[in-house]
């Protein structure tokens, strides 16, 4: 992990509140696996602490991220200009751990929560990739073109005004028949991972189920507690460090 002042190239709009950032390193961050994120300065001194954001692309000394416009932290990185200076810290986190033995994986993906999803998709051309992204509506769809290197792509939207109206997990599991999947990744908001917990135990599925969590974030590298999550266990978690990325079966969502 290491702290490097980067610079940033550029900042585009993708979607409905969505902006993509390509920052320049001053060297490179060493190797990253799809799933660990960032911890950005947002470019604006009164806040100190670094936005959490997951690594979307990285390419030589370049590292891109995506991200919703939430609160002011990222309404700061969304007016950021090339040129800017922010500060980041990488790479966080655990990533998602792809066995050798998984050729077949299905991929689940809700809003923001598509985008560490990429660098997995992207990442191992040896794989067969099963994609369903969920949007709200087509205005917030992003990134879809670049998810067509999946085996399957389904997009589908809250209202239907993109694909069909429905969520990633109902589309997943109304054609679960004809998917054998060796492995389920995903990654969306706490409501969407929580069906797909109750939708896994409720039809008896057993395939390995990778997710990756959001938590309200603080230092980002395990010192801080902020981001503790309890475990089926009953022990805890701490998001950034053990995590964002943990089996389905052993965490409380
Ligand atoms: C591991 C991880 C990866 C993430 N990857 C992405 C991504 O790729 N794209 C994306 O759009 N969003 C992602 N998020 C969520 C993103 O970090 C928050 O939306 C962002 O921090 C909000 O900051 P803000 O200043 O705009 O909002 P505010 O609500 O003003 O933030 C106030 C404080 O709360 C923290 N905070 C607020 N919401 C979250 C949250 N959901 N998670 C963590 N900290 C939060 C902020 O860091 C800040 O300290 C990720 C979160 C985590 C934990
Ligand atoms: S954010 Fe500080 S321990 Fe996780």
């Amino acid at each position: 992990m290491k702290e490097l002042v980067s610079i940033v190239k550029r900042v585009e709009n993708i979607a409905e509140n969505t902006y993509s950032l390509t920052v320049v390193l001053p060297e490179s961050a060493g190797e990253i696996k799809g799933g660990q994120f960032l911890n950005i300065s947002t470019g604006d001194n009164s806040r100190l602490l670094k936005r959490p954001l997951g690594i979307v692309k990285a390419d030589g000394n370049e590292i891109t991220v995506c991200f919703q416009v939430k609160g002011e932290g990222t309404v700061a990185l969304s007016k950021a200009k090339a040129g800017d200076k922010l500060s980041v810290l990488l790479p966080l986190g655990n990533g998602f751990e792809i066995p050798e033995s998984a050729k077949n994986i299905v991929v689940l993906g809700g809003g923001v929560g598509i985008f560490p999803l990429l660098p997995v998709v992207c990442g191992n051309k040896n794989k067969k990739f099963y994609t369903y992204l969920g949007f709200r509506n087509k205005n917030c769809a992003c990134l879809t073109d670049e998810f067509k290197v999946s085996e399957k792509l389904t997009v589908v939207t809250d209202d239907g005004s993109l694909g069909k109206k429905d969520n990633a997990v109902n589309a997943y599991f109304s054609e679960i028949e004809s998917v054998s999947a060796d492995l389920i990744i995903a990654c969306g908001p706490p409501v969407m991972l929580r069906a797909l917990k109750l939708k896994l135990k409720e039809n008896n599925v057993t395939t390995p189920c990778l997710v990756s969590l959001e938590e309200r974030m603080g230092c980002g590298i395990g010192a801080c507690l902020v981001c503790v999550c309890k475990k089926s266990d009953g022990g805890n978690a701490r998001v950034c460090k053990d995590g964002p990325v943990f089996d389905i079966r052993e965490v409380e969502l």
